[in-house]
Parts: C-alpha cells; sequence; structure tokens
C-alpha cells in the first residue's frame, strides 16, 4: 500500500471500513495486514488452516466509489480447492492467503470470525469490536538440524518464526524447553507455536508448541462476584463462545457478604488461605463446567482475563483483604495484573497467562472497571449513569469529557435479605406486583408460574410451585405500587387509617403491614421492610447524586443497570421508588453481566486492556463516607421518589400521587407540613 499508485485497485474491508490501494496480485490477507484489519491466520497462508476466510461483497458501492465484483478477485487456485476438497470452504467464502486483488473490491470479514454476537450486541452503538487476542497461533516449518550448522533446534525454531511472523526476541516458557526436541520430531519439523504478546513493548513468549497444525485456542473470561462466579470459554481464533456457566461463590460459607468475609479473615489465621482455596477451585470446577458444554479440553485454553470487586480481587489472587475493611480501604494493587495462570492455582494450559483488569477504586473494583469498558461513558458525549447493584452497589457517571465513580454501601435488602418475607430470585418467589389503587387489591406473578394471580389456574399452578416470598425486583415493585396506590407516604409510613377501607392494610403492634398474600405462609411487606427498602435506595441515590453534583449535572441522558438484579427490575418502578435518578424511560437500559462483558472485550482485544488501564487513571474517585454532604442527600433520598429531586420524565409516564404526610402510627399529619416540596 505504501507505494501504491492512483490507478491502483482500491480495497475496502467491512465491517471496519479500513481501505486502501494496493497492486494487482496482493493477496486479500496482505492488503488486511497493511490496513491493520483484523483477519486471523494460523498456518501462515498455507491454505491448511481455513481461518482467513472473507467474502467478497458484489456491486456498486457508490459512497466509496467501488464496483466491487468476483471478477476483481483471483479465482479460486489449487491451493483453495484442495482446501474445499479437504474441509469444505463454505459457498461464497474465499480463502484471503490465497485470493488475490484483481480490481476495486469490497471485502466483508464475516462476523462470525471476527467478534462474537454478544460483544457486537453490547457494543454496537458506538463501534465495531475487532479480535486482537494477545495469544496467536503461528504455523511454521523449522529447518531441519544440520551437523555443519550448530544451531540448536529452539534457535532454529524462534528464526523461522522470526523469518515467518515477525516475531522478534522471542523468550519461551520454560516448561516447554525439555519438549522442543520430542514435539519438533512428532510433527516431522511443521509445529504451530502459541505466542502471547500483550503489550507492543513487551517480548513475546513463546507459550504453547504442538506438532503439526494447531488450529484452535481459547481463552477464558471470568467475573467472580461475592454471590456468584460467570465465566465464558471462547475460542480465541473466532470470537465465538462455546461455553458459559457460572456457579455460586463458595465463599458464601464463610460469610455472606463482603465485610464478613473481610471480619473471617481478620479473625481466623488461616482464613485467607481458605477463601483463596475456595475460590480457586470454583473456578476451576466452572472450568470444567465450560470445557464440557463446549467439547473443548481445558489445556487448550491459554488465556484467561478475570474482573472481581475489589475483596473478590485481592483474595482470588492471594492478597489479604484486611485494609479494604476500613477506612481509607487501600487497595494492595490497584493496577492491571499479570500472572501466569499456574501461579494462581488455574488448571488450564501450564504456559496460559492470567490478565485481571484494574481495580478503580477500594470499593470500585475490577468488575466495574470491566462495565466500564463494556458499556464505554467514557467513549461518548451523553452523560452516562452507570450501576451495579449489589450488597456495595458501584457507580460510574460520565462522558467523554470526565468520568467519576463512587460506591454505596446499599446492603443485601435488594436481594431479599432484611425483608420479613424476602428471598433469592427462585421458584415460588413473587416477581412482579401490582396493586389497584381503588380497591388495594394485589394482583402478582410468580417465578415458575405462567398467570398473574387473578387468572383462572393460578392457584392450581402456584400450589405445585408453593408460594414462599418476595424476591428483589418484586420488593421494588411491591413498594413502588403501595406508593402510587396511596397505601404509603412519600415518607413511607403504611397509612393506617386505609385499614378502613381494605382488608389488606393490618395493625402490627405500632404500625400497619399490607397483606400481599393471605395464604399459607401469609406474605406480608412490613413498616421494617419498607424502611430497609428506603434506606437501600437511599444510599444508592445519595451515591448516584453527589456524583452528580461533582460532575455539575441535574440530570442525567442514560442509564445503564448493571448485573443480575438490573436485569429483572423494570426501570419505572426504580424510579418511582428514587432507586435512580429521573431519565427518559427509553434511557433506562439492563446490560446484564456488563462486568463479564468488559472481561471478554479485554480477552479477545489486547488493545482493550490498555484501553480500560488508561481511562481507569483518569477517572476520579470519590469516597462517599469523606463527603460532609452525603448524609443530606441520604436523607432527602429516603422519600420517594426524593424529597427535593423534580422526576418530570417520570411524571410524564406515571401519575405520582399528591403528597400526603403520615405519621408513624397511621394517622394523617397534615399539620406538620413539609418545608420543601419536591419540584
Ligand atoms: Fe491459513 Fe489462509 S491463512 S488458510
Amino acid at each position: 500500500m505504501t507505494d501504491a499508485f492512483e490507478k491502483d485497485p482500491l480495497v475496502l474491508f467491512m465491517p471496519s471500513g479500513k481501505r486502501g490501494r494496493f497492486a494487482i496480485g496482493t493477496p486479500v490477507l496482505e492488503a488486511a495486514r497493511q490496513l491493520g484489519v483484523y483477519v486471523e491466520s494460523v498456518c501462515g497462508g498455507r491454505a491448511t488452516c481455513g481461518r482467513c476466510q472473507v467474502e467478497v461483497q458484489e456491486g456498486n458501492f457508490a459512497k466509496h466509489g467501488i464496483t466491487s465484483s468476483n471478477d476483481h478477485i483471483s479465482p479460486i487456485g489449487p491451493k483453495e480447492e484442495r482446501y474445499d476438497r479437504v474441509r469444505g470452504l463454505p459457498e461464497g467464502r474465499r480463502l484471503s492467503c490465497s485470493a488475490t486483488v484483481q480490481g476495486d473490491l469490497v471485502i466483508d470479514v464475516p462476523q462470525d470470525t471476527v467478534v462474537n454476537a454478544q460483544v457486537v450486541r453490547k457494543a454496537a452503538s458506538d463501534r465495531v469490536i475487532e479480535r486482537n487476542a494477545a495469544v496467536q497461533l503461528c504455523y511454521v516449518e523449522v529447518e531441519q538440524p544440520d551437523m555443519h550448522k550448530p544451531l540448536g533446534d529452539l534457535d532454529r525454531l524462534k528464526a523461522v518464526l522470526e523469518k515467518d511472523w515477525g516475531w522478534k526476541d522471542l523468550l519461551i516458557a520454560p516448561h516447554l524447553i525439555p519438549q522442543i526436541q520430542s514435539i519438533l520430531r512428532k510433527g516431522e519439523w511443521g509445529v504451530t507455536a502459541a505466542i502471547h504478546r500483550d503489550m507492543d513493548s513487551s517480548r513475546p513468549f513463546i507459550v504453547g508448541l504442538w506438532p503439526g497444525l494447531k488450529n484452535e485456542a481459547y481463552g477464558i473470561a471470568c467475573d467472580i462476584g461475592s454471590t456468584t462466579i460467570a465465566m465464558h470459554l471462547v475460542s480465541l481464533l473466532s470470537g465465538r463462545i462455546v461455553g458459559s456457566s457460572g456457579a455460586s461463590n463458595p465463599q458464601i460459607r464463610f460469610g455472606e457478604d463482603l465485610m464478613s468475609r473481610v471480619s473471617y479473615v481478620m479473625m481466623n489465621p488461616d482464613g485467607r488461605e481458605a477463601m483463596t482455596k475456595a475460590v480457586r477451585e470454583a473456578v476451576n470446577g466452572l472450568i470444567g463446567k465450560v470445557c464440557e458444554e463446549g467439547g473443548v479440553d481445558r489445556h487448550d485454553i491459554l488465556d484467561s482475563v478475570f474482573v472481581a470487586n475489589p475483596i473478590m480481587h485481592h483474595l482470588f489472587v492471594g492478597i489479604d483483604p484486611t485494609e479494604l475493611g476500613q477506612a481509607p480501604f487501600a487497595l494492595a494493587v490497584s493496577g492491571a495484573l499479570q500472572y501466569w495462570a499456574s501461579d494462581i492455582d488455574i488448571d488450564i494450559n501450564r504456559g496460559a497467562r492470567l490478565y485481571m483488569l484494574p481495580c478503580i477504586a477500594g470499593h470500585v473494583g475490577a468488575d466495574a472497571a470491566g462495565a466500564t469498558l463494556s458499556e464505554g461513558p467514557y467513549r461518548q458525549d451523553k452523560m452516562m449513569l452507570l450501576v451495579d447493584v449489589g450488597t456495595n452497589a458501584e457507580i460510574v457517571l460520565g462522558n467523554r469529557e470526565r468520568v467519576v465513580a463512587a460506591s454505596s454501601p446499599t446492603g443485601p435488602a435488594f436481594e431479599g435479605a432484611e425483608i420479613s418475607c424476602g428471598q433469592r430470585a427462585a421458584p415460588g418467589a413473587i416477581e412482579r406486583v401490582r396493586i389497584d389503587t381503588v380497591t388495594l387489591e394485589p394482583k402478582y406473578r410468580v417465578i415458575g408460574v405462567d398467570k398473574w394471580s387473578d387468572e383462572d389456574g393460578f392457584e392450581e399452578a402456584a400450589a405445585a410451585v408453593g408460594v414462599t416470598g418476595i424476591c428483589g425486583s418484586a420488593i421494588i415493585e411491591v413498594v413502588a405500587e403501595m406508593y402510587l396506590s396511596g397505601v404509603i407516604s412519600e415518607d413511607g409510613v403504611v397509612d393506617g387509617a386505609m385499614a378502613e377501607k381494605s382488608h389488606r392494610i393490618i395493625a402490627n403492634g405500632r404500625t400497619f403491614s399490607y397483606l400481599l398474600r393471605d395464604g399459607e405462609p401469609k406474605i406480608t411487606v412490613t413498616q421494617n421492610d419498607i424502611r430497609a427498602i428506603q434506606l437501600a435506595k437511599a444510599a444508592l441515590y445519595a451515591g448516584i447524586k453527589l456524583l452528580m453534583e461533582k460532575q455539575g449535572v441535574d440530570k442525567v441522558d442514560t442509564i445503564r443497570f448493571a448485573g443480575a438484579f438490573g436485569s429483572f427490575i423494570d426501570p419505572k418502578y426504580a424510579m418511582v421508588l428514587g432507586l435512580i435518578p429521573d431519565c427518559e424511560l427509553t434511557e433506562v437500559k439492563a446490560v446484564g453481566n456488563a462486568a463479564g462483558t468488559g472481561a471478554l472485550m479485554a480477552l479477545l482485544n489486547r488493545d482493550h486492556r490498555r484501553e480500560i488501564e488508561a481511562t481507569v487513571k483518569k477517572i476520579e474517585k470519590i469516597e462517599t463516607a469523606l463527603e460532609p454532604h452525603f448524609q443530606q442527600l441520604f436523607i432527602d433520598a429516603m422519600a420517594m421518589p426524593n424529597k427535593v429531586d423534580p422526576f418530570p420524565e417520570l411524571a410524564k409516564v406515571v401519575t405520582l400521587p399528591e403528597k400526603k404526610a403520615v405519621n408513624q402510627d397511621g394517622g394523617e399529619d397534615g399539620g406538620r407540613r413539609r418545608r420543601r416540596s419536591r419540584g
């Protein structure tokens, strides 16, 4: 391309849109290389691996000034014919190492070999993600030994890797050295080397060596959460996810939440070791599971990327997390980490590497960094709020100009803990609730039952599952619906006066409860339950508001809910409750395990590692506990949706009730008018 002439054919690669002029006869793979378009190749252009497939798009592409046709690429030659005969080439596909440029071309690098569909979906709004894995497979034919040339087998291997693939200054994983001679001879001097290079500035490493052509390598992307560990097994060559699975974090037996696990470490001399061992064993178990699902040998896994909250991160790599349990919440290390996977006892290929994304702050971990990479607030102009709600909410707010982050101790209420009838999402848990504003009668849905509770056949179906409690999504909905129907005031007090109107309002000592389901067990929402939800939502909202103040904005443009919790809650009810600030409802989206998607991106493309490392350095960390203003924001956020903040977007879709204050004894408290009114 460098010495291209204007009359040379123009070649445009899709979906990247990169283009350039190339002399007639240039292999299409070579053109892609020169433009920095990622097209896989293992066999080094011998037309045996089939990894370099592309398609010609025919037609007149006026916008680009290109008329592309199959006549503008060389006809199928003997190498492609042979590949087609032996392995089969799908209709329309060409091997870009063999096909050459003969005229103007639009070349499609098929999506299934560029990037996994899930990653595309997540990031489709802003860019196409191209693969550039840290591990590359390179097939070479090594010169045979010659008595007149004293170079060793390894040295000749390195020489040909430099000649054919351009790898200079290669290092080799020590465990491979004793195996080199047998592998070379077994492969009759044709071998595939796995080369790992993370940073351009770092020396490349031979991390794997196989006789003959090795045509597949895998990686794992793993998110270690306090309750769940989630993992993807992905082909490093095609980007295809071949297995995904999750498992409970066995550390739960040492403590339900993060702080109790830190306490366990502090109080038990072997606590840290025990928890490290438990989580590593669980990760190894999960690797077995995803490998079984994908039909993959775990020793074909050559790279791994992990994200986790700071305490899980420290325990996984074997660091005592005690410092994270108290101010100033010092991380032992905040930057990205690189290991041999075997150093962390991860049972995959012995030469496999392990990369951990950087942590943002003492309570905002590598998982939040992963979610940030996935959703990319820093890549856009909109003010994006990214929230991952767990027992500790991680909050990131920003845009291209500036990103700020904080965490807020929401506690386990959203997960059903601390709620009298709360439970984790499982069959038998109430997951949706509606309350009639006139009769105050509820209807609800239960996990495992298709019908709403007011539909025929519900009771029979429910009896089969057994209605056992309320899960997180329904807790949000029931409290929001109680507010919308006037059962509770904006301050969250159950209005005892309503007891005259409905048998659903029942006295419970000095306070009142709402009877959601009469039966066995009785499911009620008590005043204490509402308080627990108010405390949790106020902690989250106050954290968000603090970040909004730091950014100098009173409105966010778009909201992304990461994590399992976010996938199940209805944004409208989250807003009625005042869990999140006012925003156009269509701009509130659940993005699932965004942290895991970020890990996947860092696995498939090492440039994303540099991107998030640089981004995390620029993110401003806010420690909510140190902000004197936080307390006032918290108090204001106890009200529904908020004591002082307006919710104009929400008001467009929901009729918010008139304000009425109710005192704790259930009587209306008209005399004590609030000093400040909402918007
Ligand atoms: Fe292997 Fe083309 S590079 S078939």
